[in-house]
């Protein structure tokens, strides 16, 4: 049956009559059927839709999607094994000689029944905003979606809507790659002003680390006796990431930010309850990969990211309100759970959720690495000072120049795998300069160390900041943040910077 997004009281575009008349809800039948790394069934699949390419006439059109680990898969190779990509693993496909061929994102988007982010979907933010889409969005890191267009009606016609977003505390110190999605989700919220919720799924860590013998060495690093403690150390990671979460710049006034080990029960509680009765564990083990030697928890774990995608999960918010659409922006990995919950809202008479997905974000070495917390020179710390930014970058950002001087004058360089290129895409606004830059790097007169200087001199700007921001972090504001009882006014008002 079609599905509704939301109420029937409530106008709708044409696009999304036309959204509408698709299916994309599965039952649960289907839903016990589904494997994400395997095909997904023809109900969750939305051909028409994927064909959208980026109109080639903006002007920054010479500016690649920045992950190069996005490039299709050459079709003349041989795919071994496929790629696989859940919240918990997340591979790349690997060809008959063992080479890794990278995410192919558009096959993850047509896989998972979402869609891509065309120019037109753009301009039509930017006319309703007045703002010209962030470089994430515009230059296609945040490159898929669901619904967004839904959510731009409301927006148009002055209806409450709100963000939410999430962070599983895996390390004390955020990098680069953890907060650029928090950055992204902070301007968003100012452009649109509206109420925002950020989950600290400080239990998730705990339930779904499979790796026993981690936890056992953290228990030990950290002296800890019981489980008791090593949950309260997740509690702490947590806290520690808020720190650096509310640097970020939300709108303190609309932002909630919430450790689901402090703040789960009452109407938040309520819906988790609801939520799981909706999933068996069969969903469970095809949408996750669960399996039977797996603990309870980790099953259960999803109605818990599920739930603040209900606008009645927050009585400080929205009260008893449960027609308050969400939108999330997230990496493509967390999708499943939300497909999930788009499905389950359906069932339990609330809005689905609507999506923004990014790519993943490349490590200092590029394309197929992922910036590790553990790898010191895999990333670029938040707490890095500014000579450590340009050490980093001169001696471990990989570089798409030439070989040797010479050969990069005769040939040129490749700013789609420059990963310094590609770091400074997320945060240049300036168009004219990147593709400047881009054409003087493919002709070879700019050179590698020069790249590499303007990514140094942007990166120092944004992680200053950054900095600036954190150290004005009091323990009374951390409390704020967090405090529960405090009210938040969801009416969509002006926009005010
Ligand atoms: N599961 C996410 C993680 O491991 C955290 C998270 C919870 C999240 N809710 C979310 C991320 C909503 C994006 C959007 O980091």
């Amino acid at each position: 049956q079609p599905e509704r997004i939301f109420g029937p009281n409530e106008g709708e575009s044409e696009a999304a009559k036309e959204h509408n008349g698709q299916k994309e809800g599965v039952s649960a039948e289907d839903w016990d059927k589904i494997k994400l790394d395997d095909d997904v069934p023809e109900a969750v699949k939305e051909p028409k839709r994927m064909t959208h390419s980026r109109n080639t006439s903006r002007a920054d059109a010479a500016i690649p999607p920045p992950a190069p680990a996005s490039e299709p898969s050459k079709p003349s190779a041989t795919i071994a094994k496929e790629q696989k990509i859940t919240p918990f693993d997340v591979e790349g496909a690997v060809d008959e000689e063992g080479r890794n061929l990278g995410i192919d994102y558009n096959k993850t988007v047509q896989k998972f029944g979402a869609t891509l982010i065309d120019e037109a979907l753009l301009e039509r933010f930017e006319r309703l905003t007045g703002q010209k889409p962030h470089p994430l969005l515009r230059r296609g890191t945040f490159f898929s979606h669901r619904d967004f267009n839904l959510i731009l009606d409301r927006y148009e016609k002055k209806q409450p809507f709100y963000l939410y977003t999430g962070r599983g505390p895996s390390s004390n110190s955020m990098h680069m790659g953890h907060l650029i999605p928090f950055m992204f989700t902070a301007w968003l919220q100012r452009t649109f002003n509206v109420p925002l919720v950020i989950q600290i799924t400080d239990d998730e860590k705990y339930l779904l680390e499979r790796d026993v013998k981690k936890q056992a060495e953290l228990m030990k690093k950290y002296k800890l006796k019981k489980p008791i403690d090593l949950l309260k150390h997740y509690r702490q990671m947590g806290q520690d990431n808020v720190r650096d979460i509310i640097a970020c710049g939300f709108l303190p006034e609309k932002t909630f930010i919430f450790s689901d080990l402090s703040y789960v029960g009452g109407a938040f509680y309520n819906n988790v309850v609801l939520m799981a009765k909706t999933l068996t564990t069969n969903q469970s083990k095809n949408v996750f990969g669960f399996t039977d030697s797996d603990n309870v928890g980790m099953f259960h774990f999803c109605a818990v990211q599920a739930t603040p995608a209900f606008s009645n999960s927050f009585p400080q918010i929205f009260g008893e309100r449960d027609d308050v659409p969400v939108l999330i922006p997230c990496a493509i990995d967390q999708d499943p759970y939300f497909l999930v919950t788009r499905d389950s809202a359906d069932r339990l008479g609330y809005k689905k959720p609507a999506l923004l997905h990014s790519k993943f974000l490349p490590a200092l070495q590029g394309a197929n690495t992922k910036m590790s917390a553990s790898n010191e020179n895999s990333a670029i710390f938040m707490t890095d000072d500014a000579k450590k930014i340009a050490k980093k970058i001169k001696s471990h950002a990989f570089s798409g120049g030439g070989a040797t001087q010479e050969e990069h004058q005769r040939l040129g360089g490749n700013p789609d795998v420059d990963v310094a290129y590609q770091f400074l895409s997320f945060f240049e606004d300036d168009d004219a300069k990147m593709a400047k830059l881009a054409a003087d790097y493919r002709a070879g007169t700019l050179s590698t160390s020069q790249m590499k200087e303007e990514c140094i001199t942007k990166l120092q700007e944004v992680v200053e900041s950054f900095q600036k921001n954190r150290a004005a972090v009091t323990d009374e504001i951390l409390a704020t943040f967090q405090d529960p009882t405090r009210k938040i006014d969801p009416t969509p008002s002006p926009r005010n910077a």
